[in-house]
């Protein structure tokens, strides 16, 4: 008899196999192996201090813009020096290997792009991308300053209209992207196969997803070293990382990352 967990690897590989169009569904456990603290790990350094989701709000920006728009510009910097480790590109792998594959991330990193992932959905905006406060004009991301250090960094004025650029992220309270909703409302509930990985499944919406896709007759496949709410909705739970499980499920299937 495998171990379960090879069980459940095995389970895995073989419904993907059979999978016409698979869901990948991400949080920021799937950027925890290439250096990216996941949301809920205590902030370091100067931001120690605060709390992420009183941080990532519009009231906190307005409050105090210099110290909120240097978080994401100081985020911004740790991301990019980041690079997408063998999950990512297990990722890649699928998407050679079967029909259909959509990623549906909850992460600003864009670092399923930055791996060659071809369809992303960005539940949650992206840490490159600016807009301006009050009517919303985009600004562009190569004109906001890259801070040399660790700090507080006062947003640049729209040059259209004089407001402060905020990130193009979304913020606690704010309503998720329509198109990019409809689009990963319809794959949840069209999907055979939606592997989740690294998501704590605590923040709505996007949480509710894993259920959508279960509800429809998916086989859901959870990638995560701990319990998290996705699990009562899992066909399988894989406990491991990201950069683990997911290669280990490609090489299942006989594919390479
Ligand atoms: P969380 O920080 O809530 O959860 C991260 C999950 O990743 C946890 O369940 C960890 O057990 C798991 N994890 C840690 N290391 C891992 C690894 N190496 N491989 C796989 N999983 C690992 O992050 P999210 O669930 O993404 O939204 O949080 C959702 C949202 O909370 C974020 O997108 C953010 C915040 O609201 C906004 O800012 C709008």
């Amino acid at each position: 008899m495998a171990p379960p967990e090879l069980d459940a690897l095995g389970a895995a590989a073989r419904a993907l196999g059979r999978a016409d169009l698979v869901v990948v569904a991400t949080g920021a456990g799937m950027s925890r192996e290439s250096g990216i603290p996941t949301f809920r790990e205590a902030l370091t350094g100067l931001w120690a201090r605060f709390d992420p989701e009183e941080m990532a709000t519009e009231q906190a920006f307005r409050r105090a813009p210099a110290r909120v728009f240097g978080w994401y510009a100081w985020r911004r910097m740790v991301v990019r020096a980041a690079v997408p480790h063998a999950g990512y590109d297990a990722i890649v792998a699928l998407e050679r290997l079967l029909p259909e594959v959509l990623v549906v991330t909850q992460n600003v990193d864009g670092l399923h792009a930055r791996a060659g992932s071809r369809r992303v959905v960005e539940l949650h905006g992206s840490l490159e991308r600016f807009r301006c406060l009050d009517a919303g004009h985009p600004y562009p991301a190569d004109a906001v300053p890259e801070p040399a250090t660790e700090g507080e960094l006062a947003p640049p004025a729209c040059p259209r209209c004089g407001a402060p650029i905020r990130p193009g992220v979304v913020w606690f309270g704010e309503v998720l992207p329509e198109r990019e909703v409809a689009l990963a409302w319809e794959a949840a509930a069209r999907c055979a196969v939606m592997l989740v990985v690294g998501t704590s499944g605590l923040v709505q919406p996007a949480a509710a997803l894993p259920r959508v896709a279960r509800d429809a007759g998916a086989f859901v496949v959870e990638v995560n070293p701990e319990p998290s709410d996705v699990s009562p909705f899992a066909t399988v739970v894989c406990r491991g990382s990201a950069g683990v499980v997911l290669p280990a499920l490609v090489a299942r299937m006989g594919g390479s990352a």
